[in-house]
């Protein structure tokens, strides 16, 4: 930023949570260079109000209306506006600002994230959800509206680097890293009483509850295939995973020419979230660095698609029709949180992803044209693996 320019205005969708946290984090660090316009969250009023008070917001909104009155008891008389519900979160989203990050977990993040790409906003993209349940619709309506995304997930934003001053005709593949997850070296029957407990103890990454649980069961990485695939535009068969736990190596690009070109960093989402932040200049982190010497051996190994079916699911829905995406991300999530309740066991949740697969399949869901398609499919997808899991509770199921 050169001396004497105005700050930056940020908005962020999902300021609670461990990307916004971690965003503020830096924005605390950097006050000369950014100033927040709106922060939301869902029914986390309290640490909104503390946060939109220690980062002086313009406006705080909850998405969940049963929230509003303590949110804005909490920040009465601080001058903060305060709204609420779903439709508040959007308005939240198309606040013209410098950039918006888009940090909602789930595909509750679509609807507001798509009406910002409307707006042609920059938006610096953790919401992997958002790309999986409607990638093509994303995508071009952000081409379409001049709106620039810039990835935040570590293995896209390794990606982003890797591409940015490359030939695209001349990549011939993309690979993106898994630390592997707390499984990695557990047997199909360890994992069979594994408890949310253990699958929240990632070895390597802080996050929150539910891209851990996908950690676990390597959705998270079948996820981010999708997200790969629309992000970078790139057909499926260009894209791969291979595991790597020291989590060092981020992402890769193989040119034509077999140069491979990786992005390395600690494991600390702090520093994908700065690349986004000053894009395309570089913001000063205070991480420790990478000392190669001292991490002395990087490792990498093919993912085990027997012992981690959800990958093998996702690696499928990749070169299916975009509903499968959709149908794949919703029934993740309603089967996760089955999980993280203790009403289902933790191989249900590649089952319970890959019977409403099927179902779709067989009932012929096609594309996502719009937002209204996204959110029926989804709502159908959630329907569907509530009631595969309610059949699993019973005796007959
Ligand atoms: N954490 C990571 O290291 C990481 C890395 C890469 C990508 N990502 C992606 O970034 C996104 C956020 O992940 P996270 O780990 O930061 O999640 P998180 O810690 O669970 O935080 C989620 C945020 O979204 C809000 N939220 C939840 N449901 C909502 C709804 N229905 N409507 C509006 N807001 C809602 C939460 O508000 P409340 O606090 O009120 O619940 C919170 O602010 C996910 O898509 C994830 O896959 C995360």
């Amino acid at each position: 930023m050169p001396p004497g320019s105005a700050p930056e205005t940020i908005s962020i969708l999902g300021a609670t949570g461990s990307i916004g946290l971690s965003t503020l984090d830096l924005i605390g660090r950097n006050p000369d260079r950014f100033e927040v316009e709106a922060l939301t969250a869902n029914a986390n009023a309290t640490a909104l109000a503390e946060l939109a008070i220690r980062f002086r917001a313009r406006l705080a909104v909850v998405a969940d209306p049963a929230a509003y009155g303590e949110l804005k008891a909490a920040l009465a008389g601080t001058g903060i506006e305060v709204a609420a519900g779903p439709s508040a979160v959007q308005e939240a989203a198309v606040r013209p600002v410098s950039r918006l990050m888009a940090a909602i977990v789930g595909a509750a993040g679509l609807a507001p994230t798509l009406a910002a790409a409307r707006s042609g906003a920059t938006i610096l993209l953790a919401n992997k959800e958002c790309l999986v349940s409607a990638g093509r619709l994303f995508m071009d309506t952000a081409r379409r509206h001049r709106a620039r995304v810039i990835p935040v997930d570590s293995e896209h934003c390794a990606i982003f680097q890797a591409l940015d001053s490359n030939r695209p005709e001349a990549v011939e593949s993309v690979t993106i890293t898994a630390s592997g997850g707390p499984f990695r070296t557990w047997s199909v029957e360890q994992m069979a009483r594994a408890r949310p407990e253990d699958a929240l103890r990632h070895p390597v990454w802080s996050m929150g509850a539910k891209i851990s649980i996908d950690s676990a069961t390597l959705m998270n990485k079948g996820l981010e295939l999708i997200e790969a695939r629309h992000l970078f535009d790139l057909e499926p068969e260009r894209l791969s995973v291979v595991v790597h736990p020291e989590s060092i190596v981020h992402g890769f690009v193989t040119y034509a020419d077999g140069s491979v070109i990786a992005q390395l960093a600690l494991p600390d989402m702090r520093t994908p979230i700065a690349y986004a932040l000053a894009w395309p200049e570089r913001l000063a982190t205070p991480m420790d660095r990478l000392d190669l010497c001292s991490v002395g051996r990087l490792t990498f190994e093919s993912p085990d698609l027997q012992r981690f079916p959800a990958l093998a699911l996702a690696q499928q829905a990749l070169s299916r029709n975009d509903g499968t995406a959709t149908v794949l991300n919703a029934a993740n999530e309603i089967a996760v949180n089955a999980f993280l309740q203790r009403r289902i066991k933790f191989p249900d949740i590649a089952t319970i992803v890959d019977k409403a697969v099927s179902r779709a399949d067989t009932e012929g869901v096609g594309d996502v044209e719009s937002l209204e398609d996204a959110v029926a499919l989804d709502g159908w997808a959630r329907r569907i693996a509530g009631g595969f899991i309610s059949g699993l509770l019973t005796p007959a199921g």
